[in-house]
């Protein structure tokens, strides 16, 4: 089968898209992850991978039998989403199936594409819920990009939509709170003539109001699954770069994050680079800061050789940064603000029923470049909280709370479960595989015992005020916790990106997207959990811990996917045949709906098509079978997928950024067509005929 087959689909012509990390854009690398794939991995350590680990013989059937038992529950959330005119659907490309396909995944996939649309799944309708500029806030001003302000911005919907969370509300029916958080800006594409050596002061300040978080009470339609917002509710809000942050718990009021701004180490403004997220069981929305680094110029004017060491090992590095903010606000300036930089890098906490809450960066979760942070209960009913540190070379972590979590919505109870994710130990992850490290050549190629698996451990970096790294103090680990990790023997990984705990099973998916590094002279080279070098489309890992408690210090894995194109020798999809799943590319954020079926959203599609979202059965006959139900228009990535009985929702996140794309020269005029800027933004997919269900025949 063709890695890509388009038949029936119209091509746009395009630009060619050269392949950085994954399929990415270079205009991605430079302002999402400010070129973090042009410069040296920041994991310099010679911390071991996996390869260097003595393999450790493990039967698969162990294996199989640790991941089968049912754990407490996850969280449960309501799922929700809405306009513009439908798409027609792509055509299959595929001869799918053995028979009735499980429920939750009975649809026609959706063929690869270019097109600069949202593409669904025959049978279903799309629509925008919100894009870029529209009204958040009460009084706020239609979007005008001609005459756009940072008042204006500060109170509609931000730019770059990443996560989405949805949560009931009580006592409106057909009404539901919305969380989407705002990655970063592409200020080429929001500003015409935008000169990147020169931006203006008024530039700058709307891309800090575009940055941080939204919430918006959105109303349900009665007949589909279409959203819309609510824009006089009083939930409504807009958290930005510059909004009013505390630190809370045992970092918070370190040396470490005092600046002259803030000689107490406990309140920060803003929040940057939010990228993946998660719902906590207490009903709060948390927020993975993420390549915070971009943001902050003058880094190479550091001489002291301890500071310079810290700085590295997160990614500063330069003079003037992309966005040139140090020129507006001396905290950007790492030279005269070197602390400013601890103060980023956190998991955020959010109460979305509370509009005067107060965000919280947590210390006690660590601080790297986070991409998102999923919860689930350990068997005493404490909280879990998994992670990645999204950069090549770079760890997976949890974080298990002191106390349990408190049932029910009494203010005792919220009081309580707030305090949760400030006291507790904060672990990091080393794989160990079980097959001879000779078989693991770094082709993809499975080992004689016919996966890619093994164990691990937890290992611990810090509890409360307790450090568990020799050198370290615990708020030193708290703040440098990449140091830490590399000191402790910590697993160099491809890229961790979300991690999505099965609600039924208990098992941890973990989407490690790509590390073109893997293999390459000096880097670490293939490993059991990482088996291929220069891997251009990533892996899913399935994570099961000792005795199904997420409490334990001990786990076994295996690989669920090696992504790519079937047709290529180094894919594997859990043993299903490779002639009838849909190729996937770098998967990112996870999902799974009510009938335990994972989806995955791309991002950076390495096999020439546009992003999308897919669904894949993780039990049964069906395992392994990857089917995608949507992509997303040119350029995009598909992110915060939520999967409910009625709706499927997406971010679409900078759609149109591809290379030599501007206001001027668009490469995508999605949504609203021809003559408008394109904008990130929320969709709502649902099914053509009312009433009926996500992904199941009639
Ligand atoms: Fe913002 Fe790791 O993607
Ligand atoms: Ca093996
Ligand atoms: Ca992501």
């Amino acid at each position: 089968m063709p890695p890509h087959s388009e038949a029936g689909q119209r091509i746009v012509p395009l630009p060619v898209i050269p392949a950085h990390e994954g399929g990415r854009a270079a205009l991605t690398c430079r302002y999402r992850c400010g070129d973090a794939c042009f410069h040296q991995a920041p994991n310099t350590s010679g911390n071991p991978y996996l390869g260097d680990v003595i393999a450790k013989a493990l039967s698969r059937r162990s294996l199989l039998r640790a991941g089968s038992v049912v754990s407490l529950g996850a969280v449960g959330m309501a799922a929700a989403a809405t306009s513009a005119a439908a798409t027609p659907a792509g055509e299959a490309d595929l001869t799918l199936g053995r028979g009735r396909q499980p429920k939750g995944l009975q649809f026609e996939p959706v063929a690869p594409n270019k097109l600069d649309q949202v593409v669904v799944a025959p049978g279903y309708e799309q629509a925008v819920v919100v894009r870029w500029g529209d009204p958040v806030l009460p009084g706020a001003p239609a979007f005008n990009p001609g005459r756009q302000t940072a008042a204006a911005q500060a109170a509609q919907f931000g730019y770059n939509c990443d996560y989405l969370a949805v949560l009931d509300l009580p006592g409106e029916p057909r009404r539901v709170v919305m969380v989407a958080n705002h990655e970063y800006t592409d200020e080429v594409l929001m500003f015409a003539g935008y000169n990147a050596a020169n931006p203006t002061r008024e530039q700058v300040e709307i891309a800090w109001a575009a940055h941080g978080m939204s919430v918006l009470v959105l109303a349900e339609d009665h007949d589909s699954g279409r959203l819309t917002p609510v824009t006089r509710h009083r939930l409504n809000r807009r958290i930005t770069a510059t909004t009013p942050h505390l630190f809370t718990g045992p970092a918070a009021g370190s040396k470490l994050l005092k600046t002259s701004a803030d000689p107490t180490g406990t309140r920060v403004l803003g929040t940057l680079n939010n990228c993946g997220g998660g719902t906590t069981p207490w009903g709060t929305v948390l927020s993975g800061e993420e390549n915070f680094n971009q943001y902050f110029g003058n880094a190479d004017l550091v001489t002291d050789p301890t500071v310079k060491a810290q700085l590295a090992r997160y990614g500063l590095r330069g003079l003037a940064s992309e966005r040139k903010w140090e020129r507006f606000d001396k905290r950007f300036d790492v030279s005269q603000e070197p602390n400013e930089t601890n103060r980023h890098g956190w998991i955020v906490e959010i109460d979305p029923f509370d509009p005067d809450f107060v965000p919280r960066k947590r210390t006690a979760l660590g601080r790297f470049k986070h991409e998102a942070a999923e919860p689930r209960l350990t068997r005493d009913g404490r909280v879990v909280l998994y992670m990645g540190d999204d950069e090549r070379f770079d760890y997976f972590y949890k974080y298990v709370s002191r106390d349990r979590v408190k049932k029910g919505n009494s203010p005792a109870a919220r009081k309580h479960n707030l305090t949760l994710l400030d006291e507790g130990t904060l672990y990091v992850a080393q794989f160990t595989g079980d097959s001879p490290a000779a078989e693991i050549d770094g082709s993809g190629k499975l080992p004689s015992d016919g996966e890619f698996d093994g164990r691990g451990k937890w290992i611990p970096l810090a509890s409360g005020n307790r450090s568990f790294v020799p050198g370290m103090s615990a708020e030193e680990v708290y703040v440098f916790t990449r140091l830490a990790a590399d000191k402790v023997g910590a697993t160099k990984m491809d890229r961790p990106e979300d991690v999505e705990p099965h609600p039924q099973t208990g098992t941890v998916y973990v989407a490690l997207t790509n590390n073109s590094d893997r293999g390459a002279a000096g880097k670490a080279g293939p490993d059991e959990a990482n088996p291929r070098t220069r891997n251009r489309h990533g892996q899913v890992m399935e994570v099961m811990e000792s005795h199904n408690d997420a409490a334990a210090t001990s786990f076994t894995w295996r690989l669920f996917l090696v992504c790519g194109d079937p047709a290529d020798p180094s894919t594997y999809f859990a043993g299903f045949p490779k002639d009838k799943v849909s190729p996937v590319s770098c998967p990112d954020n996870l999902a799974f709906d009510r009938y335990g079926n994972l989806w995955i959203a791309t991002d950076g599609n390495a096999l020439g098509s546009n992003d999308g979202l897919f669904g894949v059965a993780v039990s049964g006959r069906d395992r392994g079978q990857v089917k995608q139900f949507l992509t997303v228009p040119i350029g995009a990535e598909t992110c915060g997928p939520i999967i409910s009985e009625k709706r499927v929702m997406v971010a679409v996140q900078h759609p149109g950024e591809v290379d030599g794309a501007s206001v001027e020269k668009p490469v995508s005029v999605w949504p609203d067509g021809p003559g408008n800027l394109t904008r990130p933004s929320v969709v709502s997919v649902w099914r053509s005929r009312g009433n009926c269900r996500i992904g199941e025949d009639d």
